[in-house]
């Protein structure tokens, strides 16, 4: 295919989204009241109340104040994949219940009472299912402030319970079936009254905030969206908080997107470009063969994993079952390595769990993924196979050709990942495998010749090596809305230099412009912040873009020979340049900063000069996940650009690195991409290389 059809039948996947809201009713909110004993609200009403339809950017204003307000709610439940689970804040329990502490604390000691109630469907009823007791020593430390410390709790059934700083999380020892509605009570000491407890629902939902939409409010005094607040916990499984995230998501989006527009005239009609998430639901993009094939893996996943460990069995009635049905295991365990290892072989496992029909189960030691991201699969190693650890003690009874002996093998998968292929069956016929690595072998499982799952993915599911990658990703894991809240702070001034993470994902979402990701990876040694040049690097920049000069050229090369398209398509190129390298940021930033200037002026059209590179990125520090202290925030940081980076509609990545790589595969663009080493003479006057090759170089995908 020559380029231009290339670059043309892409456009023609930005397929558009409604973002268009309409206002319509006026009326009053009176919120807050009925609540005003469980969360507490600061109430400062300004005399003359002013009222007028909420913008969009009031709109995102609102999900920032609610993600606060999560945070600050004292009382947590879920009820995840079959498992009740109650999160205590100590911290905000005591000024939340400041007045019942005080109350109780004469003898310093108080009882708190949580009562779980289920409630029966058929009758409206509710009965207990479990009365926890926690009884705590109070401190008065002033007027204000109030220091609880557990001394001792009991339950009239069995759960665990962590107490760790200021949290305590009580795990309830049994799954409920999905059908099950509960609510909660809770009571300070004999005296007082069981009174209802109220939470925050998350993420919100696109109903909740278009219900906003037709009502006259007052910004500025909503402390917290009503229609997130409940008492009613139901089930929800690892699929449907998927889903749901996806949503919030984007409609979080849209209203992102409407504030770009709305700082623009003459006013644009266009819907922005979808994600690669929204793109992947597609079947044009991942084939319906493909979907329905990650859906009755789900399912299967979410049945068998309750039917194996419903949280009231016995490790033996366990082990029936799973002999019974031969249920197979297939451990990921991520490597120590960066974010790209990490999930290229994260992947490539889900993959062969998926064609060899085993229980993919998630490493038990990076809570941090979880925290960002909402796996589609009840993978929690502790609630499924919590026995893993004790297999010596499991089979010690039995003969290792025993039917009931357990069997298990570990594998370090390296190179030999994509130079070689497996029937993964015949190698491993172990009942339980852990997979650990650092390459990944999605694109030689279906690419090779000699790979027996090629004819399956190829002819069967409709895939191929452009799509296969991101399909299988954004069927397995899905960016938080939270993440993204947290990552995109509202209202972010703009820094002295570059673009503030706000002004970038509106630039990226919008289809005027062709976003072309440029991916310099210059070496761990650069992210270290001592070793950055500050004097050097203000006096003299270009020095420091010369060392990279052939991605400048590069990217030149490329935005040139497409100069027709972009005037066909009206859109126009920019650079979103990543980089582990501060200086490279800075300098290039420097030299060739996509001008705000234009962008924030109401009143005129913004043509940005075709022959210049126009670059947007961020001014701030990277660091390396496995180099870093902070290993979270490298983690938060790098996944942030990893989302930013699979936006844009064209790569240029560094051979060097699997970063860039990966997210060029997950950006579902299907586009060839470009490919230098550092210092690498190439011209990049060409049609570039295609995925199926790029997924052998490096580590692989
Ligand atoms: C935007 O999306 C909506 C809903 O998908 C569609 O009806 C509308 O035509 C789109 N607008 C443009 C300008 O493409
Ligand atoms: C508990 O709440 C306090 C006050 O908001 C907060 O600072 C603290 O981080 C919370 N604790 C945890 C573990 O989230
Ligand atoms: C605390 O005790 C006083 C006096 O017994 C009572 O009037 C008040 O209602 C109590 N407060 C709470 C929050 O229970
Ligand atoms: C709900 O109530 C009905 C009628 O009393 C009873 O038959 C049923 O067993 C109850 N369901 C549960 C789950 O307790
Ligand atoms: C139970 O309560 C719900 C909601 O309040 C109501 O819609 C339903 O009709 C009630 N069912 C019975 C059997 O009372
Ligand atoms: C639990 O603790 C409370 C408060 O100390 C006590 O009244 C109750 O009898 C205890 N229950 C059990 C089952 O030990
Ligand atoms: C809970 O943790 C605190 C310290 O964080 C400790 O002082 C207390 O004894 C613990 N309580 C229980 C019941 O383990
Ligand atoms: C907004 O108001 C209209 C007209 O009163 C109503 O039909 C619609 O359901 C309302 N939408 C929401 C989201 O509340
Ligand atoms: C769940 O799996 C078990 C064991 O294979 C099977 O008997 C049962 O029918 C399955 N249930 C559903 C809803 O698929
Ligand atoms: C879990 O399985 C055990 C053993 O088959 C059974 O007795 C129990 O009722 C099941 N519990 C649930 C919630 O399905
Ligand atoms: C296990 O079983 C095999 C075949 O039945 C037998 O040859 C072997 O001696 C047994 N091993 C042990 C340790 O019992
Ligand atoms: C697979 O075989 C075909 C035809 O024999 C050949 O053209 C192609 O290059 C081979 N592909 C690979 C990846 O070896």
């Amino acid at each position: 295919m020559n380029t231009n059809k290339r670059f043309l039948s892409i456009i023609g996947l930005i397929i558009v989204s409604s973002v268009i809201f309409y206002f319509r009713r006026y009326y009053h909110l009176t919120v807050e009241l009925s609540i005003r004993n469980i969360v507490p609200v600061v109430s400062n009403i300004p005399l003359k109340p002013t009222l007028s339809l909420p913008t969009s950017k009031d709109l995102l204003f609102l999900y920032e104040k609610e993600f606060s307000r999560l945070e600050l709610t004292s009382f947590r439940p879920t009820f995840h994949n079959y498992h009740l689970t109650l999160k205590l804040n100590l911290t905000l329990f005591a000024t939340d219940y400041f007045d019942y502490l005080k109350n109780c604390s004469t003898n310093s000691i108080c009882n708190y009472k949580i009562i779980c109630l289920q409630k029966n469907k058929t009758t409206n009823n509710s009965y207990s299912i479990c009365d926890i007791n926690l009884i705590f020593q109070v401190k008065i430390l002033n007027s204000k402030e109030i220091q609880l410390t557990l001394l001792s709790s009991n339950s009239s059934y069995p759960i665990t319970l962590e107490n760790k700083s200021d949290i305590i999380i009580i795990n309830i020892h049994k799954a409920f079936s999905i059908e099950n509605i509960f609510h909660f009570t809770h009571q300070w000491s004999d005296l007082n009254h069981p009174l209802d407890i109220f939470w925050r629902s998350w993420p919100i939902t696109t109903e909740c905030i278009k219900s906003y939409l037709n009502q006259s409010l007052e910004i500025t005094r909503i402390k917290s969206l009503p229609c997130s607040l409940t008492n009613i916990l139901l089930h929800s499984g690892a699929k449907e908080l998927f889903v749901a995230e996806q949503n919030a998501v984007s409609t979080w989006l849209d209203l992102q997107y409407e504030i770009f527009l709305n700082q623009r005239l003459p006013k644009q009609i266009h819907n922005r470009s979808l994600i690669p998430f929204e793109m992947a639901k597609n079947p044009n993009v991942c084939s319906n063969q493909f979907q329905k094939w990650i859906f009755d893996y789900q399912k299967w996943h979410e049945n068998l994993t309750f039917y194996i460990n419903n949280g009231s069995m016995t490790i033996e009635e366990q082990r029936k079952r799973i002999i019974e049905e031969n249920v197979r295991f297939l451990i990921y365990e991520k490597h120590t390595s960066g974010i790209a290892d990490r999930i290229i072989h994260l992947i490539s496992t889900y993959l062969i769990a998926l064609l060899t029909k085993r229980l993919f189960i998630f490493d038990k030691d990076w809570p941090e993924f979880t925290q960002i991201m909402q796996l589609s699969l009840n993978s929690d190693q502790k609630l499924i196979i919590p026995w893993i650890d004790q297999l010596g003690v499991l089979n010690k009874n039995f003969n290792s050709t025993d039917r009931n002996y357990l069997t298990s093998n570990s594998r370090w998968f390296s190179f030999d990942r994509f130079l070689q292929t497996y029937d993964y069956d015949k190698v491993f016929p172990e009942r339980i495998l852990i997979f650990k690595g650092h390459t990944g072998g999605v694109i030689q499982t279906l690419h090779s010749n000699s790979s027996i799952y090629r004819k399956f993915l190829t002819e069967n599911l409709k895939m191929n090596t452009n799509n296969i990658f991101g399909c299988l990703y954004h069927s397995l894991f899905t960016y938080k809305l939270s993440e993204l809240i947290n990552r995109v702070p509202f209202n972010s001034s703009d820094p002295p230099i570059g673009h503030s993470s706000q002004f970038i994902l509106q630039i990226l979402l919008s289809p005027i412009f062709f976003p072309v990701g440029v991916q310099v990876r210059a070496g761990d040694e650069t992210m270290n912040e001592n070793n950055i040049d500050q004097s050097r690097l203000d006096t003299n920049p270009a020095e420091f873009i010369e060392r990279y000069e052939n991605y400048v050229v590069c990217t030149q090369q490329m935005i040139s020979m497409n100069t027709k398209l972009f005037e066909k398509t009206n859109r126009t190129p920019i650079i979103f340049l990543l980089s582990d390298s501060y200086e490279i940021r800075i300098a290039t930033l420097k030299l060739k900063q996509l001008s705000l200037e234009c962008y924030k002026s109401s009143n005129k059209e913004c043509r940005l000069d075709p022959n210049e590179l126009h670059v947007l990125a961020s001014p701030n520090p990277v660091f390396h996940v496995s180099l870093t202290k902070n290993r979270v925030l490298a983690f938060q940081l790098g996944m942030f650009d990893i989302f930013l980076f699979s936006l844009c509609q064209q790569h240029l990545i560094s051979t060097e690195s699997g970063f860039g790589r990966f997210s060029a595969f997950a950006s579902l663009k299907q586009r060839n991409i470009y490919s230098l080493a550092l210092r690498e003479k190439k011209s990049c006057q060409n049609d570039g290389l295609p995925l199926s090759s790029v997924g052998y170089h490096w580590s692989g995908i």
